[in-house]
């Protein structure tokens, strides 16, 4: 297995039928009114890819809030090839990467995160919605 940096003309077409087989959560970035934004965010993001030979395994995307933190928006590992620690290794490679960084990720998987020991940090709230 090997991770490396997002390259648009290697991984976009494969990265975009990945997301398209995973479901109502992962279709609405490749909806016709929506892909195109979300082609754009991922050359524009710290985009990282896990491959299996030629196959397109798992991917991250996170955000650079100019050197203060970054941010882990999208994290998925394919079905198949769950287990092995390609989770694992994609939010890794972000501290390795940027060792001088916090990286936080918004989860929503908080049991995963957990079991992989990260420490929980404050919560989420939705600021352009009120609670009823
Ligand atoms: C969450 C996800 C990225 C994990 O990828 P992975 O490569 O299989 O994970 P790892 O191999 O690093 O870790 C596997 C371990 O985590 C556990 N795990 C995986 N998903 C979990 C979940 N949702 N809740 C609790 N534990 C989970 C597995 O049971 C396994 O446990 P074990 O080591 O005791 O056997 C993958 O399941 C996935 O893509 N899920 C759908 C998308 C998603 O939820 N993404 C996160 C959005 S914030």
């Amino acid at each position: 297995m090997k991770i490396r940096a997002y390259n648009k003309d290697k991984d976009e077409y494969k990265l975009m039928k990945m997301i398209e087989g995973e479901g109502e959560e992962w279709t609405c970035y490749s909806d016709n009114s929506v892909s195109d934004k979300y082609r754009f965010a991922l050359e524009n993001s710290i985009t990282y890819v896990a491959y299996e030979g030629d196959n397109l395994c798992g991917y991250s995307r996170s955000i650079n809030d100019c050197g203060f933190y970054i941010y882990v928006c999208d994290l998925l590992v394919i079905q198949m090839c769950r287990g092995k620690k390609i989770g694992q290794k994609l939010m890794e490679c972000l501290s390795t990467e940027y060792p001088n960084q916090i990286v936080y990720v918004m989860s929503d998987v908080d049991e995963y995160y957990k079991k992989k020991g990260f420490k929980r940090e404050g919560s989420i709230y939705e600021v352009t919605k009120k609670s009823p």
